[in-house]
């Protein structure tokens, strides 16, 4: 069986990393005789700086044909509005419907555990943040723009439908894993409206799984819990903000943004996965990032795509190469990017 992918390195480190996530994908098909098919798309800054194109017309409906879609990091600092970014990533969520933005948090080994009185172990909970609405839909406007009295609206979208299945997708992941628990965590305390409806979806949604613990924490309250205990947590789920904000935490839990991985899953259709982290400019082409969370995610892409033994394969690789630091500076390492990518290549045979 022919796997195929489609792999859009981005910006800035996007491109130093995807590169180590793509030999390890080439190492890994080797030894697991995966036949795997990669195609490179060079969608990002340096071609929207050229074209002044962000996005071209047809390349969704190309990417839809993939088995999955591999994406780096978007970002660059001569783009401050992050118009490509909103086209190519937002865009490929939105418009693939890629409704669970499924974000685990694992700490692969004590010392990259951030919490005095925690270890890793006690650090291994999923978030679920809901990807196509809420307040990333761009709905809004500004009026009377660059004067005194300029008025900015960016409004928040949930909608039943698109809250229940977020919601449902938690549920379902907790009983198919043997989770106990699902925490959602909203501002329902302050966002009468908007997050009232959680509220309602959610006690509806729990009742169609007795056997899973429904609990409710607000999202100040949530970010405190994460790190005053985070055993507590098994699958999280909440809305598209705020889930972008907590995974950042979450990141920080498991050694920083260059551990954290990502997969953003239309269940019925084309799924597309990235790192957590963005495309840090102060690192780009320096051969200085971790290139752990996009192998990490390359991973999640092939669990998801039915190679469970290849992504389990990786995933041992690098918790080899940190048990030997064989890892980056900011895991407290002394390898660049490509050695990194190199030592987990070389793990991946055993060797
Ligand atoms: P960032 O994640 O790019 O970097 C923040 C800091 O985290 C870096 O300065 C660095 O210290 C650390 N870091 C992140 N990834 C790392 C890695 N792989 N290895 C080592 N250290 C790492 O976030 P930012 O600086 O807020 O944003 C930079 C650009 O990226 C912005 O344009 C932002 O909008 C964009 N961004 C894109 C994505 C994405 O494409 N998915 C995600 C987040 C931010
Ligand atoms: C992320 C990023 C994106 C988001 C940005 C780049 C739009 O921060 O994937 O976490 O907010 O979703
Ligand atoms: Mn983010």
């Amino acid at each position: 069986m022919r796997r195929r992918f489609a792999v859009l390195p981005g910006d800035g480190i996007g491109v130093d990393v995807t590169r180590e996530a793509v030999k390890v994908l080439a190492e890994v098909a080797t030894l697991e005789s995966l036949e795997l098919e990669l195609q490179s798309f060079d969608y990002g800054a340096e071609r929207y700086l050229r074209t002044g194109e962000t996005l071209p017309a047809e390349a969704l409906e190309v990417l839809r044909g993939f088995d999955a879609i591999y994406m780096g990091a978007f970002g660059d600092p001569r783009i401050p509005d992050m118009r490509h970014a909103r086209d190519i990533l937002l865009g490929t969520r939105f418009r693939l419907d890629q409704y669970i933005n499924l974000r685990p948090v694992r700490c692969f080994h004590d010392r990259l555990c951030p919490l005095r009185a925690y270890r890793a172990r006690d650090i291994d909970f999923v978030v679920f943040r809901e990807n196509t609405e809420g307040l990333y839909v761009g709905v809004g406007g500004i009026f009377k723009k660059d004067t005194p009295d300029e008025i900015a609206l960016q409004e928040e979208v949930n909608t039943r439908k698109g809250v229940e299945r977020i919601l449902r997708a938690a549920f379902e992941y907790a009983r198919q894993h043997g989770r106990p628990s699902v925490t959602m965590s909203d501002k329902s305390n302050a966002l009468r409206f908007g997050h009232d409806l959680w509220q309602r979806a959610f006690a509806d949604v729990s009742r169609d799984y007795p056997e899973i613990e429904p609990r409710h924490l607000y999202i100040d309250a949530l970010a405190m819990q994460l790190i005053k205990d985070p055993r507590r947590f098994d699958v999280i789920v909440t809305c598209n903000m705020f889930g972008d904000i907590v995974t950042d935490l979450g990141a920080a839990l498991q050694g920083g943004l260059g551990m954290a991985a990502s997969g953003n899953i239309n269940p019925g259709g084309t799924s597309m996965f990235e790192p957590v982290h963005g495309s840090a400019p102060k690192y780009a082409g320096l051969d200085r990032a971790n290139p752990f969370a996009a192998i990490l995610t390359a991973a999640m892409m092939l669990a998801h795509s039915g190679a469970g033994g290849a992504a389990a394969r990786i995933e041992r690789a690098v918790s080899e190469c940190l048990e030997a630091a064989e890892c980056t500076v900011d895991l407290g390492g002394k390898l660049g990017t490509a050695a990194a990518g190199d030592a987990v290549a070389r793990r991946l045979g055993g060797g």
